[in-house]
């Protein structure tokens, strides 16, 4: 059970003042009923409406984001535009985050949630979430990379790295690169202490959650039931 005005002002639409006033005007009705309070507690899953359009009640959000390059990860920026700017207004408002950030110049797949314990399961040392990366570099790429991967790179700092996939495809400057952990820059460290600098990076896939191919770089859309179930969501 959660507060009416908390599940109204939770979508970003409303702060918590303009909730309780919206209730009190009486547009919002909880299963068909305009409640008498707002303080009253609402069930999860109860389909609340405003001027009857129904609002989501779900305590957690979860999108995908296609990342383009020139946004940092960050939730605010003094400078920079964050990838909470590409999304719309009541978005920016409910308390998203990255789970696990990308460089400013690499794309791909990111997950934002309001779920801290999503965020941990998928981020926590120690879970060993596999990550898959797209990499073009600047050099040829050898079956001894793929193999310096497997036993686990050491890097220029003397940073040791687990045990990584390195898959070589058809042109010798491309790979796919799937990590286990997340370090600073860590694809790109790995692969310039082989002498190979990345030129091109691009998430893929965090777990089972994948990239849909369908979603243009800078684009966002909600986790389908099946994904979010895949990734245990709200657990
Ligand atoms: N590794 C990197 O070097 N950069 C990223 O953005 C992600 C992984």
């Amino acid at each position: 059970m959660e507060r009416l005005d908390k599940i109204l002002a939770s979508t970003g639409k409303w702060s918590r003042k303009e909730a309780k006033a919206l209730v009190k005007s009486g547009r919002v009705k909880v299963e068909g009923v305009i409640p008498a309070r707002p303080e009253d507690k609402v069930a999860e899953g109860a389909l609340v409406t405003v001027d009857g359009h129904p609002i989501c009640t779900e305590k957690y959000i979860y999108v995908m984001l296609h990342k383009p390059a020139g946004v940092v990860s960050s939730t605010e920026d003094p400078r920079e535009k964050t990838v909470l700017h590409l999304l719309p207004k009541e978005l920016q408002r409910v308390g998203l985050f990255p789970v696990g950030r990308l460089d400013k110049d690499t794309e791909g797949l990111l997950l934002l949630t309001n779920d801290g314990l999503l965020a941990h399961r998928l981020l926590a040392p120690g879970k060993h979430v596999d990550k898959v990366y797209y990499v073009e570099v600047d050099g040829a790429l050898e079956p001894e990379d793929a193999a310096a991967f497997q036993v686990g790179i050491t890097l220029a700092d003397g940073t040791e790295c687990l045990p990584a996939d390195l898959e070589l495809l058809p042109r010798r400057d491309q790979c796919l690169v799937t990590l286990r952990e997340g370090k600073y820059h860590q694809v790109k460290r790995m692969l310039a202490s082989r002498g190979k600098p990345v030129v091109y990076l691009k998430r893929l896939s965090i777990g089972p959650l994948e990239l849909d191919r369908g979603l243009p770089p800078g684009r966002w859309r909600v986790l389908t039931p099946g994904e979010k179930a895949s990734l245990g969501c709200g657990q």
